[in-house]
């Protein structure tokens, strides 16, 4: 039952948040069921239902007659909160819970659903202007946690230049920037994703440590070089392993003697039993991409080893963007 009940879960996290039910509550204000019907414009019946499930599921707790935010709805779902985590229920709610629906289509044809393949080049193209006004705003939101997550598991001491593949708006560096003062930051993606990293760097401050390029990690001649340490995040989980293998390839030719590679990502366990964030992430692969899965450490511990990498391992963490990362280092 509670797995039937997944999406009544979702939605009612969705609504709370398509509402500003949770940046209206914060900072300790309490609301009545009376009073959120007067704000909502809703009859009463809809809106007790709608504070009490959202209780339930930890996002409010009871004050006196009223509700409050809990503290888990005051740092995740407040709006402007570095952590803020509205971006990707909103994504997930508009661009990918109905295509879940048809998913015994993508089962049956091995295609993805929010996407046309014969009409787009790629999920990350500039074709559909709903993705491009909500996806990287989406990963940002579950990225900046992450990064902070990776930073605590990972000792980033040694490291003073980053290039970020596919870095989206740079969650990754800026976070990291801000926590490392030795480290600066490159960012390697499209060029309509490099404009939006800029902007989320000016608005850190962080215009002179971290600089965005504009490339393709698939088809230029190389990657940037002058890195000492590679990251990809929730990269390698969107293409098949042919690919995945030659991008690593690059990623060795670009670094040093002794520069590090990192791969952070929900990775399966090695038995493919789950933990069932990250094999249902990989179900959500099916339905977003054409040839990504997610895959398990032992996986890209292999294939680390066969691009020339050494001492691959898996470091273990627990975030909304990835359970671990599997790192390396080129001899
Ligand atoms: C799933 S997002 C991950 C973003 C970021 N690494 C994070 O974890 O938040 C994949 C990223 O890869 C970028 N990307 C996809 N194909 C690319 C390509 N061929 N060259 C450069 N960037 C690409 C997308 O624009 C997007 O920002």
């Amino acid at each position: 039952m509670q797995l039937v009940a997944g999406v009544w879960g979702f939605k009612t996290l969705a609504i709370g948040v398509e509402f500003g039910l949770f940046t209206r509550l914060a900072g300790g204000r309490t609301i009545t069921v009376t009073e959120a019907a007067a704000e909502f414009g809703m009859d009463e019946r809809p809106a007790d239902l709608l504070l009490a499930a959202s209780a339930s599921l930890g996002l409010l707790e009871k004050a006196g007659a009223g509700y409050r935010n809990s503290e888990l709805a005051e740092q995740f779902l407040v709006e402007g909160q570095p952590y803020y985590f509205g971006a990707q229920i909103r994504y997930s709610d508009l661009r990918t819970y109905l295509p879940w629906h048809r998913i015994g289509e993508a089962l049956r044809g091995n295609h993805p659903l929010t996407w046309d393949p014969q009409q787009q080049e790629s999920m990350f193209d500039t074709t559909d202007p709903k993705m491009v006004a909500e996806f990287w705003d989406a990963m940002f939101s579950t990225s900046r946690f992450t990064a902070r997550a990776l930073a605590d598991a990972y000792d980033f001491g040694t490291h003073r230049r980053l290039l970020d593949v596919g870095g989206g708006a740079g969650a990754f560096p800026i976070e990291l920037c801000q926590r490392l003062p030795q480290l600066q930051a490159t960012i390697l993606d499209l060029p309509h994703v490099c404009a939006r990293a800029e902007e989320r760097i000016a608005e850190a401050g962080l215009t002179g440590r971290i600089g965005a390029v504009p490339g393709d990690f698939l088809a230029d001649p190389s990657l940037p070089d002058g890195h000492d340490v590679i990251l990809l995040s929730m990269i390698l989980h969107d293409w098949d392993e042919a690919t995945n293998r030659a991008l690593l390839a690059r990623c060795h030719a670009a670094l040093p003697s002794d520069g590090a590679i990192i791969i952070s990502e929900l990775l399966l366990n090695d038995e493919r039993t789950g933990p069932p964030e990250a094999a249902l992430m990989g179900m959500n692969m099916l339905v977003e991409t054409e040839g990504g899965k997610n895959y398990s450490g032992a996986e890209y511990v292999t294939w680390l080893g066969d691009a020339g990498f050494v001492d691959a391992r898996v470091v273990a963490f627990d975030a909304p963007g990835a359970n671990g990362a599997v790192v390396a280092r080129r001899p």
